[in-house]
């Protein structure tokens, strides 16, 4: 049976669908999504996933009437770079795709991010479509049209905006996801909750509560569940998209509590991180949810954040799971990976720190005393 729980639409541009056993129906989703001259879609997807759920979306697609050609990156985030987008670009044009064909990216946000880049730049942007499988995929990233592959330079600095044609979340997918992964989700879900209000951190809050994400697969035959996680999900992709569609392009100049900039809190401190453990070491949320902790304790100690607030986001992050240790990583490597992004942008950064839950703040990195930040990072680090 196909339950489609919400669709929330982006501006009039894509709409995303969340529900469970969607994919059952993905042809005819496709077949809406794209334009009537489309023929050839490319899915692209990793082994792992593809294994689980390719077949199945693969001949949807194929019902509709769709030419598809698989093409399967590596999985793990250092795979998103430059040489595998070239790999797929050269895929792309053996395969003969044409500008009205498509692109369909079926797995997390690295098959997302990847795929979507793919697509904004063959023959200067062809459509794609997002199939997210991982929480972090399905609440984020595949949500508000940011692609990029990471590079020496630096985590997603090469990349491009370009939105989707449709994002469909079939929460289903959920169930397979090792827990780890839905871990890593939960943290960005926090860092929504943290910058968006209160009523979407207490209702982060209040899910993982009622369910632990021990035997979270065992919870899918239970209709309250389902009906819970959709309505999860649908309420986090409801804030990004609220984001989003009045920044679209992350405007430099904006400065403002509401400037796309604000998802980006964690992500200084949690780019940087991932970057000096050459992108193997942390899942991405994790990074993030370190990154959080970082800028939280910045906050206290240049005194705009209150220290019951600090615990409510130390808790609740506590709550999710564990983060892997990071006290044998040098300060002075993130120091430098810090100091190198703001080098080569010709500007200081702007650390995205919260005055309390709900409400961001943006500071310029000249605020914060060397001294501030290798201690704050030094607590954090040490501490987990
Ligand atoms: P990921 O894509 O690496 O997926 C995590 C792991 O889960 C992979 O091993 C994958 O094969 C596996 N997997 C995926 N779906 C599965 C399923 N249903 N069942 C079993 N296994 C499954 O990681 P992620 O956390 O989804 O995405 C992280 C990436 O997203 C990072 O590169 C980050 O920079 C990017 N990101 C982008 C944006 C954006 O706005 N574009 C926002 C946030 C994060
Ligand atoms: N994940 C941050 C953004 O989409 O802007």
């Amino acid at each position: 049976m196909i339950r489609n729980t919400a669709s929330v639409k982006v501006k009039n541009e894509y709409e995303i669908g969340i529900g469970h056993d969607l994919l059952a129906d993905c042809g005819r989703w496709a077949h809406a999504c794209l334009s009537g001259k489309t023929t050839k879609i490319v899915l692209i997807s990793n082994k792992k996933v593809f294994g689980l759920y390719g077949e199945k979306v693969k001949n949807r697609f194929e019902q509709k009437g769709f030419e598809v050609f698989v093409w399967l990156m590596r999985d793990g985030e250092r795979f998103k770079n430059l040489r595998s987008l070239e790999t797929a670009l050269t895929f792309f044009s053996k395969m003969g795709l044409k500008r009205s064909d498509g692109v369909a990216a079926l797995g997390g946000g690295v098959v997302g991010d990847l795929a979507g880049f793919a697509a904004a730049v063959y023959l200067r942007g062809i459509a794609y479509l997002q199939i997210p499988t991982t929480l972090l995929s399905m609440i984020d990233s595949s949500v508000g049209g940011k692609t990029a592959v990471n590079s020496d330079f630096g985590k997603n600095w090469i990349g491009a905006f370009h939105n989707p044609k449709g994002v469909l979340i079939d929460v289903e997918t959920l169930k397979t996801l090792p827990k780890r992964e839905l871990v890593a989700g939960f943290f960005e879900a926090i860092k929504h909750g943290a910058v968006s209000g209160r009523n979407l951190f207490q209702h982060t809050e209040q899910f993982l509560k009622t369910y632990s994400l021990n035997g979270f697969e065992n919870r899918f035959s239970d209709e309250e569940f389902h009906r819970n996680l959709g309505k999860f999900i649908e309420k986090q992709v409801i804030f990004k998209t609220k984001i989003v569609v009045q920044d679209r392009y992350e405007d430099a100049e904006r400065n403002d509590p509401k400037s796309r900039k604000i998802l980006n809190f964690g992500h200084t401190v949690g780019h940087a991180l991932e970057k000096v453990t050459n992108y193997d070491y942390f899942k991405h949320g994790e990074a993030v949810a370190y990154g959080m902790l970082a800028a939280a304790e910045i906050a206290k100690n240049i005194g705009i954040c209150d220290k019951n607030e600090l615990k409510s986001l130390n808790d609740v992050i506590g709550s999710v799971g564990d983060l892997p240790p990071a006290s044998n990583i040098e300060i002075n490597d993130i120091i430098e990976a810090l100091e190198f992004d703001k080098k080569s942008t010709g500007e200081s950064h702007q650390w995205v720190l919260l005055k309390k839950i709900g409400k961001p703040i943006l500071i310029d990195s000249k605020q914060i005393p060397a001294k501030i930040l290798q201690r704050s990072l030094k607590t954090v680090l040490e501490n987990k």
